[in-house]
């Protein structure tokens, strides 16, 4: 890769070649050696359940380089802990904590190039991936299992940046059932909303909003990102069954508190949006993406938020503590970051 044609200040999210990748098998009952690999291809049996019963979870997570030239993670050990959860969902073989943090820490330290400097907005995306590698033909868990890591460098998930977006609430389609895999971070999620982002884009709307698909009443959460709403000094964000719980957005509850706000994490009805002063999607992609309006998509109904285009003032001083703290530009009272040296 030629690190000159990197222009790190507009790169989009998305996949950039990077020089390792880092692997891990498990076989008769036990995860094997460190495997370090300069291939973007993997070997899979033509039969291995994460191609044919959808075994496959993912986790996503980010290294920031800071002003003082180190590299930092941000609550890996949350991922860590999201991914177990995953693979009990689909029951896949258990990543246990050392070995996603050996993993993780060799994917980033041997992609050292691609982490981008301090003051790019941009940051080192890191993607851990578990499937089943085994082959089955009846429905039925694999016995083998691949752990990958590879990084990308990336910008803003939402090509606006930190600027308003405008969404549309999905009614034509459901993302996850309340008893099913909405809540682990698992490929077929991913599957079930590419319809409605679809039809979204189209539309001229960045992302759907997902409603909860039992009485389709209550706001799940905004595409690959959750919702919040800001009003009377309180974060609000949905209680719900099928949404990922977010990692980002429990960093937002804490931050939220210690500037004097209260939080509820309760179902929020479609109608309170007309409610809110602000309202933002959160996530690691996403970072925070203030929303500008939101359209239903049923009856037309159309809800605003941001005045002259420009993102409300609790959003901006969230976004600024979450990435002051990652960049280090903050300290981290929180014991969230750990050092990559
Ligand atoms: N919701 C969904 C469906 C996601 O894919 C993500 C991204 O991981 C999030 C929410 C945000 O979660 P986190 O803040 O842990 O990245
Ligand atoms: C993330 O925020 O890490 C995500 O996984 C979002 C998306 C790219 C799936």
């Amino acid at each position: 890769m030629n690190m000159e044609t990197l222009d790190w200040k507009s790169l989009p999210f998305g996949y950039v070649k990077t020089d390792y990748n880092v692997r891990c098998y498990y076989r008769n009952g036990k995860w094997g050696e460190l495997e370090i690999s300069s291939s973007e291809y993997i070997n899979l049996h033509m039969a291995a359940t994460a191609l044919h019963y959808g075994q496959e979870a993912f986790e996503g997570m980010k290294a920031f380089m800071g002003n003082d030239g180190r590299i930092r993670l941000f609550r890996w050990s949350d991922n860590s802990n999201r991914l177990k959860k995953s693979a009990e969902g689909i029951m896949m073989a258990e990543v246990h904590e050392e070995l996603f943090h050996e993993v993780i820490v060799k994917a980033v330290s041997m992609n050292k190039r691609f982490v981008p400097p301090y003051g790019s907005g941009a940051s080192l995306y890191i993607r851990p991936l578990l499937i089943g590698s085994g082959a089955q033909v009846g429905v039925k868990a694999a016995s083998e299992y691949l752990f990958l890591v590879f990084v990308t460098p990336v910008g803003p998930y939402f090509k606006e940046g930190f600027k308003p977006v405008d969404m549309m609430i999905t009614r034509t389609f459901d993302r996850a059932a309340p008893l099913g895999t909405g809540a682990i971070k698992v490929g077929g999620n991913y599957a079930a909303s590419l319809r409605a982002l679809e039809v979204a884009h189209h539309k001229g709307f960045a992302s759907a909003l997902f409603l909860d698909a039992k009485e389709k009443k209550y706001i799940d959460e905004a595409g690959p990102a959750n919702f919040f709403g800001i009003k009377n000094n309180t974060y609000i964000t949905p209680e719900s069954q099928s949404i990922l719980p977010s990692i980002t957005n429990k960093s937002l509850q804490q931050i939220a508190k210690d500037l004097g706000m209260k939080v509820e994490i309760r179902p929020v009805p479609v109608e309170e949006l007309g409610t809110f002063d602000e309202v933002g999607a959160c996530g690691t992609a996403a970072v925070i993406s203030p929303v500008n309006s939101i359209v239903d998509e049923a009856t037309g109904e159309h809800f605003h938020f941001c005045k002259n285009g420009e993102p409300g003032p609790i959003s901006k001083k969230l976004y600024e503590k979450l990435t002051g703290i990652q960049t280090g530009d903050l300290p981290d009272p929180y014991g969230w970051i750990e050092f990559v040296d």
